[in-house]
């Protein structure tokens, strides 16, 4: 618990952004988080491959290692979001479970989380490629790649459902800045 620390015109919480490489999570997160700058409001990104390379360096692509991934920044998450943060989270988080379990670690702080899926579709994930990990995947040259040869399980019941293949990317941002307007995270 964080004693005597407002920021104004906001309060903590936590976007989770899953969805499938490719699918517009960092893309969107790191637009958003202008976006919301430059409303003054004070935003931390917390994304797959960033965090991978310090806090999460050493894990793989496993259940298991993805699992303690997603554990490790639910934990983190709910830090920020508790020090009055708008926490964007953006990482794949293929398993119900382990979203599940970052709702939970929220829930226990009293602290809004809102689940926004990306359901950008395969297809269109994979013509864009950004990283050409899916035409390695494809070729054999990674394993266990969400959507080729490893699950991603589709949330059931998401706060939003974002298809970028329909929106352009200040759309996104606008729909999530009026859903957090909406809840009370933020006021103008
Ligand atoms: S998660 O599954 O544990 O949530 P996370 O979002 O942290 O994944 O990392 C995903 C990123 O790691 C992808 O965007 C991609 O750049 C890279 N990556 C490397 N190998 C894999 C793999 N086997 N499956 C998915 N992503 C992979």
């Amino acid at each position: 618990m964080v004693v005597g620390n407002k920021i104004p015109n906001q309060r903590g919480a936590t976007l989770w952004f899953t969805g499938l490489s490719g699918a517009g999570k960092s893309t969107i997160a790191m637009h958003l988080e202008q976006q919301l700058a430059d409303r003054n409001h004070l935003v931390r990104v917390l994304d797959g491959d960033h965090v991978r390379n310090g806090l999460n360096k050493g894990l793989g692509f496993s259940a298991q290692d993805r699992a303690e991934n997603i554990r490790r920044i639910s934990e983190v998450a709910k830090l920020f979001a508790d020090t009055g943060l708008i926490t964007v989270v953006s990482v794949i988080s293929p398993y119900r479970a382990d979203r599940a379990a970052a709702r939970v670690i929220h829930n226990e702080g009293k602290l809004p989380f809102l689940e926004v899926y990306l359901s950008t579709p395969i297809e269109t994930c994979e013509q864009r490629d950004p990283k050409g990990l899916y035409r390695k995947a494809r070729a054999g040259e990674i394993k266990n790649f969400t959507g080729i040869d490893d699950p991603y399980e589709v949330p059931e019941s998401p706060d939003i459902t974002i298809d970028t293949t329909f929106l352009s990317l200040s759309e996104c941002s606008l729909v999530l800045i009026d859903v957090l307007a909406q809840r009370g995270v933020i006021t103008s």
